[in-house]
């Protein structure tokens, strides 16, 4: 094979090896350093959100007031306005009104370490 065949086989191969590569990256799961989805399930079983929200893993009670957090992690936003990424999403998890005016979930007296734990629980519930 001359080189400029070689070549010319080889961009369009590169080229969807590095967009393989972007998707990849988008898919991978938000990361809270040091966050544990184990006592995250905990405190949102001991913080009284499944009153709220049915949550995967409570069994009992499965609120509506709030929508399911089942695929959770598969959404781009949190409540339809803000954009679901760790930081805002612990932001959210401790004090909704103060970040976004109206809301209509309570704060929930979580610590920052706490809401890590919740958020790290709640990116574990993705659609598949
Ligand atoms: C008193 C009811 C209530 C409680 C308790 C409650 N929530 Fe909510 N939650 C809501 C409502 C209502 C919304 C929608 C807010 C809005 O759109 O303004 C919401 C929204 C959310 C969202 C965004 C959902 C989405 O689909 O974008 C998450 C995540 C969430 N709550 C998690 C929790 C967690 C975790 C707890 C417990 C620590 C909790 N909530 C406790 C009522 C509640």
């Amino acid at each position: 094979m001359r080189w400029t065949t070689r070549l010319a086989t080889m961009v369009p191969l590169l080229a969807l090896a590095l967009l393989a590569g972007c998707a990849e990256k988008a898919d991978q799961p938000r990361v809270l350093a040091g966050a544990d989805a184990g006592r995250g399930l905990a405190l949102v079983r001991a913080n009284g959100c499944a009153a709220c929200h049915a949550v995967p893993g409570v069994a009992w009670p499965r609120g509506e007031v709030g929508g399911p957090l089942a695929g959770f992690a598969d959404r781009p936003l949190i409540a339809g306005r803000l954009p679901n990424q760790p930081r805002t999403l612990v932001a959210w998890l401790r004090d909704p009104p103060a970040l976004s005016p109206g809301a209509a979930m309570p704060a929930t007296g979580l610590s920052e370490a706490q809401a890590r734990d919740v958020a790290a629980y709640l990116y574990t519930l993705d659609g598949r």
